[in-house]
């Protein structure tokens, strides 16, 4: 039988990829709601907005009204996305304590999505990042590098592990201190994710690999245990399962937080959240949007509690 890390580490980034391409306006007081109920539920790391263009993805154009209106907790680790220089400045345009405690850079292992999602190609996207990764790190803040498409792109379709370890090299070379390794369109079965994990082996430990996968076929906890197997212990996932990329078409959200936090609590793995109150947390966030949460886990156990 595999062996299973004894606890893992779930960062809800269902504030920032779960929303960012929501049609309609979503308040940023409803976003910040969401993170205070998340990190109430127990949640200790939180990926809160992205400083991104406002014209390329305008919903989160309110990240720094949504970023400095948090009330921070103790323990809590507060993130966001950064892709350039501008990004970074606009992240820290505050007294310290409102800073983010790390900053993602998100990179592609395919050429063809970096062009769509980030206008330039990988090289290019290195090249961009390594300012922000230097000022990012002489300030005392942490980085992870977001790796987009390592399994598939909606633009090339398979993806060869190689890309992946070829872009996990790059991170690691302009000094990213953990990866993602995203399905960002979740056509990705066990095997093929084991092997992009393996491929970004070569250039970071398991404890700082975490896997980012998306459900759009199903696979994301399967997925998920593939992973774990392999003794990654961070992942990341979105409350309710909400969210999607912009610029990946057709490809729905984030495997729901409340499935993989009673996938682990049935394995005896810790996390240290409250799945009851992370379910209140998906239902405040898709009442606000008017949907139902897309996890079976919070249907089953609120038809439980209706008796
Ligand atoms: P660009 O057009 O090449 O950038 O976009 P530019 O430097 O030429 O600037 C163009 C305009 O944007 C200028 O404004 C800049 O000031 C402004 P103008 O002079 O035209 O008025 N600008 C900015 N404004 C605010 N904040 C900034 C910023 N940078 C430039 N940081 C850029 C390049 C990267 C900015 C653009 O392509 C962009 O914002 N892309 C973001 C796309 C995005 O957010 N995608 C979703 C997140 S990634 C994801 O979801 C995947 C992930 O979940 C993992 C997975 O699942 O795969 C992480
Ligand atoms: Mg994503």
């Amino acid at each position: 039988m595999a062996s299973y890390p004894s606890r893992v580490k779930i960062i809800d980034v269902g504030p920032r990829d779960g929303l960012q391409n929501e049609k309609q306006p979503v308040p940023a007081a409803v976003k910040v709601e969401l993170v205070h109920r998340l990190q109430a539920a127990g949640l200790q790391e939180i990926e809160v907005t992205s400083f991104v263009s406002p014209k390329w993805v305008p919903q989160m154009a309110d990240n720094a009204e949504v970023l400095h209106g948090i009330r921070r907790q103790p323990g809590v680790r507060y993130s966001v996305l950064t892709p350039n220089m501008k990004g970074l400045e606009a992240a820290l345009a505050a007294p310290r304590a409102e800073w983010p405690d790390e900053i993602v850079v998100f990179g592609a292992a395919s050429e063809a999505f970096s062009q769509k999602n980030i206008n330039c190609s990988i090289a290019e996207s290195i090249e961009r990042f390594a300012p922000v990764v230097e000022a990012a790190r002489a300030q005392g803040i942490a980085v992870r590098g977001a790796m987009s498409c390592t399994v598939g792109c909606p633009y090339e379709g398979e993806i060869a592990p190689e890309k992946v370890g070829y872009l996990a090299g790059l991170m690691k070379g302009i000094g990213v201190e953990r990866v993602d390794v995203a399905d960002t369109i979740g056509v990705g079965t066990p095997i093929k994710v084991q092997r992009a994990i393996e491929a970004t082996q070569a250039h970071f430990g398991i404890d700082q690999i975490s896997g980012h996968f998306h459900d759009t076929y199903g696979q994301a906890l399967s997925n998920t245990l593939a992973a774990l197997g392999m003794g990654v212990w961070n992942f990341q996932s979105s409350v309710a399962g909400l969210g999607g990329c912009p610029y990946a078409k057709g490809a729905t959200g984030n495997v729901a937080t409340e499935d993989v936090v009673y996938l682990l609590q049935g394995m005896g793995i810790a996390t240290g959240v409250d799945l009851d109150a992370l379910i209140d947390a998906g239902m405040y966030i898709s009442e606000a949007l008017g949907r139902e949460p897309h996890s079976r886990v919070s249907k089953a156990i609120r038809v439980k509690r209706a008796g």
